[in-house]
């Protein structure tokens, strides 16, 4: 008889052969491909650490500049794309809306969704990493009753998406070259990190051989959850309800420490950083430098902060080693940024969405990967006769 190992939550098992991210929980380390996420996050953009990942080596002058014309190329949407907004409720949250419309480009390409033709798998990658940004911003756009804008070709991916999401057709959009930067920035952050939920789910759903669309489409679904790329939402919201409602950081803390409450701290914790999250220590500097320019006076800064420092000095979290992780200030940036809680997430999804093109490709070439298919522990009756 076959042994099977219940493994809930795949605390021990690895479903796949990577090259892609290197992380080391104890020591606090993220890798893409080898380069120091502090490194990539310092010198290079958005662009060209989506290409690392996706082609395994930084692109050479040249490859960037015809990698950025090609992206640039393709974020027009199919005009019947648009109907697909006005068909769901105003209040539908933008992740929905996004991963249903990324499941639908599969119905506009439907010439291009072979996994095993380079070339199809290249023209997807291509209209997956421009046409996301603009779904998005257009999720968030139907949800404020603004007009949709065409994408303006001669702006980059980053710059694209903040005129796409703030811009109105009545007037000149101007970017604010800080808050360009630091959103390309927290873009690098979330590019990648290896078999995390989301990712995994792409790559089950793509075992089967389903197409890159709806195999992504999938992983936005995942990454919906308040566990995971939601999270991000949820500290905002945790922020504003203990301001609004007056609750002392001490207050709050207790109520989090007690099981039955069922509250979390959110954004902190993580399944694999048990020291800490090197991105949360780059998120943190870039909040106080954002927040000192467009939030001066956030008090929700000052309350994440001394949240911040009473978790690091209680028993309860040092001895889970819950630390903050990527999430626990990002929220605050954006909304400095002007972006409404709900957007949070689907920033999230604009990052990773390299990470999953890649992993997913991955998966297609590794001549090991095999339909994912995890085995159970049956606990329920036996036979019975009807
Ligand atoms: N607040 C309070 N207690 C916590 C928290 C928290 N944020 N996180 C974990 N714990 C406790 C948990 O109750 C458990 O205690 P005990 O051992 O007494 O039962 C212990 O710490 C271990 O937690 P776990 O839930 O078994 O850990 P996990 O690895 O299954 O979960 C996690 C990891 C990230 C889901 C969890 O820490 C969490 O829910 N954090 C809050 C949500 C959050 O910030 N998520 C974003 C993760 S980073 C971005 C991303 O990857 O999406």
């Amino acid at each position: 008889t076959q042994t099977v190992t219940y493994d809930p939550g795949f605390m021990n098992t690895a479903n796949a052969r990577s090259a892609i991210t290197y992380i080391d929980g104890e020591a606090g380390i993220l890798r893409y491909r080898g380069y120091p996420i502090e490194d990539l996050a310092k010198n290079s953009s958005f662009l060209e650490v989506a290409y690392l990942l996706i082609y395994g080596e930084l692109p050479t002058g040249d490859q960037l500049t015809e990698w950025d014309e090609n992206i640039r190329d393709h974020t027009m949407l199919h005009e019947d794309i648009k109907d697909f907004f006005n068909g769901f409720p105003r209040n539908a949250h933008p992740m929905a809306v996004l991963s249903s419309a990324v499941s639908a480009l599969s119905t506009f390409y439907a010439d291009s969704l072979d996994p095993f033709d380079e070339e199809q798998v290249h023209i997807s990658t291509i209209r997956l990493m421009s046409k996301v940004p603009v779904l998005a911003a257009y999720a968030y756009k139907k949800s404020i009753g603004q007009p949709l804008l065409y994408p303006d070709n001669s702006l980059n991916l980053t710059e694209n998406f903040l005129r796409l999401t703030f811009g109105v057709p009545t007037e000149a959009y101007e970017l604010d070259q800080d808050v360009v930067d630091a959103l390309d920035m927290l873009l690098i952050l979330h590019a990648d990190h290896e078999q995390n939920c989301s990712t995994s789910t792409v790559r089950l759903v793509g075992s089967s051989h389903a197409n890159i669309f709806g195999s992504i489409s999938a992983g936005i679904n995942a990454l919906f959850g308040p566990l995971h790329g939601g999270a991000n939402e949820a500290v905002l919201n945790m922020l504003d309800e203990i301001r609004d409602e007056g609750t002392s950081p001490e207050d709050f803390m207790e109520k989090v420490k007690n099981k039955e409450s069922g509250v979390r701290l959110m954004g902190f914790g993580h399944r694999v950083y048990k020291n800490y999250d090197p991105r949360a220590r780059i998120v943190k500097g870039t909040a106080e430098k954002i927040l000192n320019k467009l939030g001066a006076g956030d008090e929700r800064l000052e309350i994440a902060m001394r949240l911040e420092e009473k978790a690091l000095n209680d028993d309860y979290f040092v001895e889970r080693k819950l630390y903050p992780n990527v999430d626990f200030y990002t929220g605050l940036i954006y909304s400095a940024m002007g972006f409404p809680p709900r957007m949070f997430t689907p920033l999230f999804a604009l990052g990773r969405l390299p990470g999953w093109v890649a992993q997913y490709r991955e998966m297609i070439d590794d001549k090991e990967t095999r339909i994912g298919r995890p085995r159970q522990v049956y606990v329920g009756q036996d036979l019975r006769r009807y």
